[in-house]
């Protein structure tokens, strides 16, 4: 029965492979996605099919065979996977990815369909993949700062939020956008590679700070700047564009938030929020939603500022410290 039970998990392996082998889409550069799919087959089905085998099996003769066979295709795809981003970095180093527009270079390689103002929840997908193979590739930083009660640590955006902000917001040149708790950088660099407009991090944690900073250097972003500060005290002069997921909250939260309001009164602000914050965001009587807000955090939500003069700017009174 085993035995009858083993010879039928090899038949599937070795036919696994087969299919693999022969699918010669997937050797075409252009096919990312699918490359992602087979990858996580090889991983979670093949091999992990093989390694759950051998420890059964008193003389697995031909299975080590085929985890040689498996792990050859893997890294072929993945060879495929390095090359493309080595092209793409190039593109953008150099500035050429510029004449075509970061959006459709992407397009290229993974299915957007973006939807059109927020309409749906996002979570991570195969964009994150491509953008974790796209951003140079660097030891992940260690955070060397405590962070205080109320501050949040570090989660990244899912890439998929950020290119539908950019739809939503239409940028123009003269825009300023901050990260507020900028973690380790890619929206900031996002926002730039896609909307063309200077992009500003304000990061506590100094690790992330540097590592974002030299990941930009690495792709040649002159107008993208990673500040190690505190958000309570950071500069955000001509800042036009602000975006947070959920940074901090409780006073903190209020703290920045009073900061905000008070460059609304120089200028027209946009802040734009993701995750828990948002419903912290809503209550503020001098941001206005520019969409509905239906109760999912996990959306972007985009608010404007009043006019300056407005009567109607009294946020909350007596809740920042
Ligand atoms: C949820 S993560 C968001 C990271 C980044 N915005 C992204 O989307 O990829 C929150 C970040 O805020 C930073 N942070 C927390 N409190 C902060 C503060 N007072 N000033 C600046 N950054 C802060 C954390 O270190 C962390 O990197």
């Amino acid at each position: 029965m085993i035995e009858n039970n083993y010879a039928a998990s090899l038949n599937e392996i070795r036919s696994d492979i087969e299919s693999l082998r022969g699918n010669s889409l997937l050797y075409q550069q252009k096919n990312f996605s699918a490359r992602v799919e087979a990858l996580d087959f090889i991983d979670f089905h093949i091999i992990g099919h093989i390694d759950a085998l051998m420890p059964q099996i008193s003389q697995p003769d031909e299975l080590p065979l085929l985890r040689q066979d498996a792990d050859k295709i893997k890294t072929e795809l993945e060879h495929i996977d390095n090359q493309l981003f080595e092209e793409l970095r190039a593109a953008i180093q150099s500035d050429a990815y510029k004449k075509k527009g970061f959006r459709s270079l992407v397009e290229d390689f993974t299915d957007l369909n973006l939807l059109p103002n927020g309409e749906e929840e996002i979570g991570y997908d195969n964009l994150d993949v491509f953008m974790n193979g796209l951003l140079p590739d660097r030891a992940l930083p260690v955070p060397v700062q405590t962070l205080e009660a109320e501050m949040v640590y570090y989660q990244k955006t899912p890439a998929r939020l950020v290119f539908e902000m950019v739809e939503q917001i239409r940028f123009s040149g003269e825009d300023v956008f901050f990260d507020i708790g900028s973690g380790l950088g890619q929206v900031a660099m996002l926002v730039n590679l896609l909307a063309g407009v200077k992009a500003i991090g304000i990061e506590f944690e100094p690790a992330f700070c540097s590592y974002a900073s030299e990941v930009a250097a690495a792709l040649n972003l002159p107008d993208v700047d990673f500040v190690n500060t505190d958000a309570r005290e950071a500069d955000y002069t001509n800042g036009t564009v602000f975006f947070m997921y959920t940074p901090f909250k409780g006073n903190m939260l209020l703290n920045v938030l009073d900061r905000l309001k008070q460059e609304s009164t120089l200028r027209n602000i946009t802040v734009i929020t993701y995750g828990p914050c948002t419903p912290e965001v809503t209550l503020q009587g001098w941001l206005i939603p520019t969409g509905s807000i239906d109760g999912s955090i996990y959306k972007v939500a985009v608010f404007t500022s009043r006019e300056p003069d407005s009567e109607t700017m009294d946020a909350r009174p007596g809740t920042v410290v």
